[in-house]
């Protein structure tokens, strides 16, 4: 969750750093710090706070030096303070380490290196790793970590500085990404892409139980049993400016995967052969949060096409639960960041009960694309946001690409295939036109943007759109609000519903319109505050419905697409005035790589 940046090369680390922990702010942001290897031995600064805060800190005291390991903390274990904040040291003062993940037997080692004499002095799992270090055998410092690494149960993705070996970096991984960002004449280590790009495009993807060794003339990886490996180089297909606020949105690139005259679609990595969609008896979607939304829609959209049954399940209760996973199963994992940790071993879980497993993943590179068998990456651009937006509406074109792939397999016939490939390639300027909208939403929020609770109701394939409205406007406005399929509502939150109570109703001309039409009924009865998300030219609801926000027209299974766009921008429109920080909203990160 938290963000690792280091460098080794000619020029000050400080700035560097400081610029890679911007970056990665994405990831955690409640402490930061970094350390910098100089003629003096190893400075470190850190505090609890923004990386902002540590760029001030660090312009009334400069430090300097070429070689620096930094990071961004989003808290585990102990409170987010400067004590707590990385980078740890050990008692000696000789070393510092950043680490992201989780020490599962630091209570063990804690009380191991208390009788051993050493002082922690911090309340945080990783301190440990740095004492372990600083009593591990060996020669150099990759041979001391690899040494204190074996007495560790857990996940760790790190970066160690020893001021006995000035001008090296290492590096190790198990279960949290670690990325080197290959220079000319300078080395980066790094948790994501994102911290190195302004400086490299060449990235080596580290595999777990491997640690690299960077210097400023280059880097060795070692495998889990020490043997030196020739890691792939790869190229980072995105730039800077997808990092800036004013980078706007990618929307996926459509139209390289449709098939217009075949009513196909071409999905190069997904690795599926015709004889293997037909064999397919049962799909699992496993995924976390706005993902696990995203699979609802999928569900839908892969049932209707394909006509194979689909279960949908939260990866953190299915990796401990004992799936049954009949023969011909086959499970697709949803991550926007590709890191999720539930997400990663559900795949893993899938793959040991005998599925072969996709990714739908944003992240290139990332773990889960790299462990799965195949997928689709949604190319949406790198998402810095912490509520996933643009991520969401890509999933669900890609799930809509997987379907018809799946389906045109499997018996849908060319015209149907064709007339929803016409309908995505309308689908960028049909979004264009829902981000109009803006104003008026922006006059909604105005109303509502002091209502402490909201209810999101929808059916059919909008019913996940409800879930994700009400999970928008929680996560970054901190405003209490509910998503139910609007049928529901009448077993029990209905109880709810006075003149106070804000409805949101997802409610596109589609097949179940008019049953929504009949719950919207139901509400208006009782008092509540009704808000339509429909189609432009229905006029069917005036007079019911107090608010309404228009969608353009398209095909009924592509509207969550759209109708997720008003009700995103509403939650982004009350959070900014409720003076959120809509970016960074509190307690939450972006890429939870922690169970
Ligand atoms: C909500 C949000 C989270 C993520 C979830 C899974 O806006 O961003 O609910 O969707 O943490 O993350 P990924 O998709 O990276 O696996």
């Amino acid at each position: 969750m938290c963000g690792i940046v280091g460098y080794v090369g000619p020029r000050e680390a400080a700035p560097i750093l400081l610029q890679g922990l911007a970056r990665l702010e994405y990831r955690g942001y409640d402490s930061a710090g970094l350390a910098v290897l100089n003629g003096h031995g190893l400075e470190t600064r850190k505090l609890a706070g923004r990386v902002a805060a540590l760029g001030d800190a660090l312009a009334r005291e400069p430090l300097a030096g070429a070689c620096g390991i930094a990071h961004t903390r989003w808290a585990t274990h102990g409170a987010p303070t400067a004590r707590n904040a990385h980078p740890h040291g050990d008692c000696a003062g000789t070393l510092a380490l950043v680490h992201n993940g989780i020490i599962e037997n630091a209570d063990v080692l804690r009380a191991y290196l208390a009788r051993a004499g050493h002082q922690l002095v911090t309340d945080t799992d990783t301190e440990t790793l740095v004492h372990l270090i600083e009593d591990a055998p060996g020669d150099t410092l990759e041979e001391r970590v690899r040494a204190a690494l074996q007495h560790v149960v857990g996940t760790y993705g790190l970066a160690v500085l020893s001021a006995g070996e000035p001008g090296k970096i290492v590096a190790a991984r198990r279960g949290s990404p670690v990325l080197l960002g290959v220079g000319d004449g300078e080395q980066f280590v790094a948790s994501d892409a994102s911290a190195v790009v302004a400086h490299t495009r060449s990235v080596v993807y580290l595999e777990d139980g491997d640690i690299a060794v960077l210097t400023r003339d280059g880097y060795r990886v070692l495998d889990e049993q020490a043997r030196e490996r020739q890691p792939q180089v790869d190229a980072v297909d995105w730039d800077v400016g997808d990092l800036e606020l004013g980078g706007f949105a990618h929307f996926m690139p459509l139209r390289g995967r449709l098939l217009q005259e075949e009513g196909d679609v071409r999905l190069g990595g997904l690795n599926l052969p015709a004889d293997q969609c037909g064999r397919v008896r049962r799909i699992v979607i496993l995924a976390c949060g706005t993902s696990w939304h995203a699979g609802l829609v999928g569900r839908h959209l892969i049932e209707e096409l394909a006509g194979i049954p689909v279960e949908v399940e939260y990866a953190s209760e299915y990796r401990y639960r004992r799936a049954v996973q009949p023969p011909g199963t086959l499970a697709v994992a949803i991550s926007q960041s590709g890191e999720t940790a539930d997400t990663l071993e559900a795949l893993r879980t899938a793959r040991a009960a005998g599925s072969r497993v996709l990714g739908i993943v944003n992240v290139v590179g990332s773990t889960i694309a790299r462990e799965a068998d195949g997928g689709i990456y949604l190319h949406a651009g790198p998402e810095i946001g912490v509520a996933s937006t643009k991520a969401f509406t890509s999933q669900l074109v890609a799930l809509t690409l997987l379907g018809l792939y799946l389906g045109r397999r499997r018996g849908l016939d060319a015209a149907a295939g064709r007339a929803l490939v016409e309908q995505l390639d309308a689908l960028p300027d049909l979004v264009a036109q829902a981000l109009t909208a803006e104003e008026e939403v922006d006059e909604l929020a105005a109303r509502f943007a002091h209502a402490p609770n909201a209810l999101y109701l929808g059916r059919g394939v909008n019913y996940p759109v409800a879930l994700e409205g009400a999970l928008k406007l929680k996560e970054i406005s901190y405003v209490h609000a509910e998503g139910y399929p609007a049928a529901e509502m009448k077993h029990g939150p209905i109880a709810l519903i006075d003149e106070n109570m804000p409805v949101v109703f997802v409610a596109p001309r589609d097949p179940v319109f008019s049953k929504v039409v009949s719950n919207m009924q139901e509400v208006k009865a009782r008092g509540g505050r009704l808000i339509a998300v429909t189609t432009q030219g229905n006029d069917d609801l005036r007079g019911l419905v107090d608010h309404e926000l228009r969608v353009p027209v398209t095909a009924p299974l592509l509207t969550p697409v759209l109708t997720v766009i008003p009700l995103q921008l509403l939650a982004y429109h009350i959070a900014a005035r409720r003076g959120c920080d809509v970016d960074r909203p509190r307690n939450l990160a972006k890429s939870v790589t922690v169970e």
